[in-house]
């Protein structure tokens, strides 16, 4: 079945830009470990500038790993899941610092590493290093829950599908392997009406063969997601600057800046303003979904004198380097307070 599948990447495999052509010699482990860990949690076509950027500023992990905290949050800045960044940087550092510049080549000292966890040791073991590992993520969940037709609803299902997923994982060609099943749950064992009609698998395919490959995998319901709210603080001065915060290491947006916020709860904004003056609610609100909660930050404002306390950053700059919702909210709060030019 691996050979099927194999014969599909050769000719139909996705041109990305972490990625050797099938058959071809890997792409240095940096590259790959820089591509997997961007694309937990991130969809191709939102990591791909991403990567093309952060490996054009930091072509090695010993640049990486001597950037600055700082540059790097705010290279990641829009990608969401800051956590990643800060491990990144960890990693980055462990490897140069610590092994020489050179990434383990197997499944347990990668998976040692910060920040790094079994999804992706397996796919720099697999694509990096030729290693045969069992690469599973979402994509590949979804594949082998119709192929086996896995009625268990996730996460109950994990460990049958990891079964699965080892008993068809070659010992050749692994990472084409793990990248030809990646190519397959994105392109063709789609969520929705997935193309079992040109599907490689179709003959072996147990949800094909039943008519259900759509209803898989099964869910457990997810319980709802609380909303909870916040005031973003605007502070523009007449030259154009903001006020901005650095967010604590950990937590919530950890070490990226942010415009200085009340805390976020489902009771409703309660805090103080960074400075006293004549805040005003300016009526827009910042809109965003974290993982565990929906987040609605009404920003309020202030034409702040010169002289006023704090971190203030040119706008476009500051911008740039936002997470996405802090964006939202400055793009929404400074043309208010703009307008009303005082
Ligand atoms: N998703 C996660 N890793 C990937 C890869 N290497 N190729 C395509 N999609 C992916």
């Amino acid at each position: 079945m691996a050979g099927e599948l194999l014969d599909w990447y050769d000719r139909f495999a996705r041109v990305l830009p972490w990625r050797a052509p099938p058959g071809a010699p890997p792409p240095p482990a940096y590259a790959v470990w820089l591509s997997e860990v961007m694309l937990q949690q991130t969809t191709v076509a939102a990591a791909g500038g991403y990567f093309t950027r952060f490996l054009a500023r930091w072509p090695t992990v010993g640049d990486l790993a001597a950037a600055e905290d700082a540059e790097v949050m705010a290279a990641w800045a829009g990608l969401g899941y800051y956590a990643r960044a800060r491990n990144l940087l960890a990693c980055a550092r462990v490897v140069a610092h610590e092994r020489g510049g050179r990434f383990p080549d197997d499944e347990a000292g990668l998976i040692a590493l910060p920040g790094v966890g079994p999804y992706t040791a397996a796919a720099i073991a697999a694509i990096a290093f030729g290693r045969r590992a069992v690469v599973v993520d979402g994509n590949v969940e979804r594949v082998m829950a119709r192929l086996g037709r896995i009625e268990t609803p996730l996460p109950a299902a994990k460990p049958l599908i990891r079964a699965l997923a080892d008993r068809l994982t070659p010992d050749a060609r692994p990472g084409d392997y793990a990248q030809a099943v990646m190519d397959l749950g994105a392109t063709i064992c789609t969520p929705r009406a997935p193309a079992c009609g040109i599907c490689p698998w179709r003959d072996p395919c147990a949800a094909r063969a039943a008519g259900d490959a759509e209803r898989l995998p099964a869910r457990a319901e997810k319980p709802a997601k609380p909303v909870r709210h916040g005031i973003a603080w605007l502070a523009l001065r007449d030259d154009g600057a903001v006020l901005a915060e650095t967010r604590p290491a950990r937590g919530l947006l950890g070490g990226m800046l942010a415009l200085p916020s009340t805390e976020w709860t489902e009771a409703g904004p309660a805090g103080a303003p960074p400075f006293p003056a004549a805040w005003r609610d300016l009526g827009v609100e910042a809109r965003h979904t974290f993982t565990h909660f929906h987040l609605i930050l009404r920003v309020h404002g202030v034409r702040a004198p010169a002289g006023s306390p704090g971190d203030f950053r040119p706008a476009a700059g500051l911008d740039a380097a936002l997470p996405t919702v802090m964006r939202k909210a400055l793009r929404l709060g400074l043309p208010a307070l703009q307008s009303a030019g005082a």
